[in-house]
């Protein structure tokens, strides 16, 4: 499978990550891309500034209906869909119990789980469940599925519990969805990113986001949203990769805080 002629969805592709997926599929050609994204003012100027053929979708990942309102977006406007990058997630950074023993909000614990995780999910299902409908390639393949995992899901540092939980699952899930995807010829595969640069670091004080960007080993930098989407499009395109996580990361080991 290629960027060019696809029918691509990204979650999550108004800014960051997802919107450096959004672009690369954009310019290498995409049939159609789906911008699906809770910023749906962002999601619209990304899909205006892209061309006709990217259009913007407002969805919150955790309200399931209009989860399937933006998959079926995807048959209705391009016929069918191809490529499916999970992105949207939220960053947090909060320790069980502060320093006086009072534990931590189970709301918040709850809403990182609700959108990484089973916002996560929801797109997939939805999105497997359409692409399943697809004509097989020469080699039976009707689709390929990219979630976004973190190395927080590997070496979590104090304060992610909820966050590390969220990426965890992701990791857990992507061999048993392969499995159970393959019948049908959907490839499933999971990114764990290390320090990437995007708006995702904002809520974070300056000098911590100034340590986390020297931790990488080497390069030592942050990562960039066009080196993802540059894996995102080495995975649509081999169809070897299937059922396995992979780290880009530039070999950082985050310390225990
Ligand atoms: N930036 C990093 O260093 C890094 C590292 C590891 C993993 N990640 C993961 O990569 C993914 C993308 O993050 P990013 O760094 O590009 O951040 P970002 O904040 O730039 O982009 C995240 C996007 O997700 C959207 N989003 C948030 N909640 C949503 C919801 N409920 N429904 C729909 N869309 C929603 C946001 O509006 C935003 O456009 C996230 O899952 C994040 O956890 C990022």
């Amino acid at each position: 499978m290629q960027w060019s002629g696809s029918v691509v969805l990204v979650s999550g592709g108004a800014s960051g990550l997802g919107e450096g997926v959004a672009r690369a599929a954009a310019a290498g050609g995409a049939a159609g891309v789906l911008v699906v994204d809770v910023n749906g003012e962002r999601a619209s100027v990304l899909a205006k500034e892209l061309g006709d053929h990217v259009i913007a979708v407002p969805t919150d990942v955790r309200d399931t209906d209009a989860v399937e309102r933006a998959v079926a977006a995807a048959e209705t406007t391009f016929g069918r869909l191809d490529v499916t990058a999970c992105c949207a997630g939220v960053g947090f950074v909060h320790r069980v119990m502060d320093r006086e023993g009072t534990p931590m909000n189970i709301d918040d614990y709850r809403r990182v789980i609700d959108i990484n995780l089973n916002g996560t999910f929801d797109i997939v299902r939805r999105s497997a469940s359409l692409m399943s409908r697809n004509q097989p390639d020469a080699d039976s393949q009707r689709g390929v599925i990219v979630m976004t995992a973190s190395l927080a899901a590997y070496d979590g540092q104090a304060g992610q519990s909820a966050y590390s939980a969220s990426k965890g699952g992701i990791v857990g899930m992507t061999l048993p969805l392969a499995r159970d995807l393959a019948p049908v010829g959907i490839r499933v595969m999971t990114i764990a990113p290390g320090i990437m640069d995007t708006p995702i670091y904002e809520f974070l004080p300056r000098e911590t986001f100034e340590v986390l960007s020297k931790l990488p080993l080497n390069p030592r930098r942050m990562g960039t949203a066009q080196e993802f989407a540059h894996l995102v499009g080495a995975i649509v395109e081999n169809p070897y990769l299937n059922g396995e996580v992979i780290r880009l990361d530039a070999g950082v080991r985050l310390p225990p805080k």
